[in-house]
C-alpha cells in the first residue's frame, strides 16, 4: 500500500528535538522526503537530510529555498514549528524579550511562508490536493493564561496569519492549503522547562514531576501529549486526505480548549 506522504518533499523547522523531531519521524515513516532544519545539525533525526536554518534570518531562508529548488524543484509541505517560550508577566517582560519571542515565533512564520511560496506554488499546481503549510501555534494562542504575554500573543498571530494565508492563497488560485495546529502540554524539553516554573509557582512539592503532573491536570484527559501525536495531526494536514481542509485550527490538547 502507498504510504500517506509518498512522493512529497517536506521542510520542518525546529526539527532537532521535541515536537519538530516527532513530526519528522512520523512524516519520514509515511514516505516523505524530509529536510529537518534547526539552528545546528546536532540531534538530527534518523537518516533524513538536515539543514542549518535560523528561522529569524531572511538570508538563510533564501539559501534553503535555493537548495530545495535545485534538489527537488518544488516543496509540497512546509512545517513552521520552531519556537521559543518566555514565561513572564507583562510587568516583567522587557521590550527586547517581547521582540525576541515575536522574531522567532511570528516574524519567522511570515518569512518562511514568503521564501517558500514559489516552491509551494509549483507543488500546488502539480497536485490537485494542493501543497500544505502547517504552522505550529499553541493552545496559548487561543486561550489566555498568566505569564504567557509575549508567547500567547505571538501564537495568536500565527493562528490568524495561517487563516489569512489560507484565504489569500486559495483566492489567488495557488492551491496551497494553510492550517494551524494547537498543541496542549506535550512532552518535550520546552515543556520540562515550563514544568520547573510551574512547580516552583503552583505546587507544594516544587519538583519537575509535580510540575508535569499539574500541567497534565489542566487537560480533561489528565495526561501529557507526545510529539508523535502532533506528528500524526501534521501528517493528516500534509497528506491528500485533507485535500479540502484549509484555514482550520486543529487542537491536539487532551480537551483543554473544550472546557
Ligand atoms: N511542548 C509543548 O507543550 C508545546 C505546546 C504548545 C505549542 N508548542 C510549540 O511547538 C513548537 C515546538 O516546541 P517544543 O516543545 O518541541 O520546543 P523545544 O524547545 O523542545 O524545541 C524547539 C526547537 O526549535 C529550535 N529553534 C529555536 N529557535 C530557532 C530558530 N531561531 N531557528 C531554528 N530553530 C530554532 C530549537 O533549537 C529546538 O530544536 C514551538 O513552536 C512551541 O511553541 C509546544
Amino acid at each position: 500500500m502507498k504510504r500517506r506522504l509518498e512522493g512529497k518533499t517536506a521542510l520542518v523547522t525546529g526539527a532537532s528535538r521535541g515536537i519538530g523531531a516527532g513530526i519528522v519521524r512520523v512524516m519520514a515513516g509515511e514516505g516523505a522526503t524530509v529536510l529537518a532544519a534547526d539552528l545546528t545539525k546536532d540531534g538530527a533525526v534518523g537518516d533524513v537530510q538536515s539543514v542549518v536554518l535560523d528561522v529569524t534570518s531572511a538570508e538563510q531562508w533564501e539559501v534553503c529555498a535555493e537548495r530545495i529548488r535545485d534538489q527537488f524543484g518544488r516543496l509540497d509541505i512546509l512545517v513552521n514549528n520552531a519556537g521559543i517560550v518566555a514565561n513572564t508577566s507583562v510587568e516583567d517582560t522587557t521590550l527586547e524579550d517581547w521582540r525576541r519571542v515575536m522574531r522567532v515565533n511570528l516574524d519567522a512564520v511570515f518569512m518562511g511562508c514568503k521564501a517558500m511560496l514559489p516552491l509551494l506554488r509549483v507543488a500546488g499546481q502539480a497536485n490537485p490536493s494542493g501543497a500544505s503549510v502547517i504552522n505550529v501555534s499553541s493552545t496559548m494562542g487561543i486561550s489566555a493564561l498568566p505569564n504567557q504575554s509575549a508567547y500567547g500573543t505571538s501564537k495568536a498571530g500565527v493562528r490568524h496569519l495561517s487563516k489569512l494565508l489560507a484565504v489569500e492563497w486559495a483566492e489567488a488560485g495557488y492551491n496551497i492549503r494553510v492550517n494551524s495546529i494547537h498543541p496542549g502540554t506535550t512532552r518535550t524539553p520546552m515543556l520540562e522547562q515550563a514544568a520547573e516554573i510551574w512547580a516552583r509557582d503552583f505546587t507544594a512539592e516544587g519538583t519537575v514531576e509535580a510540575g508535569l503532573k499539574a500541567l497534565a491536570g489542566m487537560a480533561p484527559l489528565n495526561r501529557i501529549g507526545s510529539p508523535e501525536g502532533i506528528g500524526y495531526a501534521a501528517t493528516f494536514l500534509a497528506s491528500d486526505e485533507s485535500a479540502y481542509v484549509t484555514g482550520i485550527e486543529l487542537p491536539v490538547d487532551g480537551g483543554y480548549l473544550a472546557r
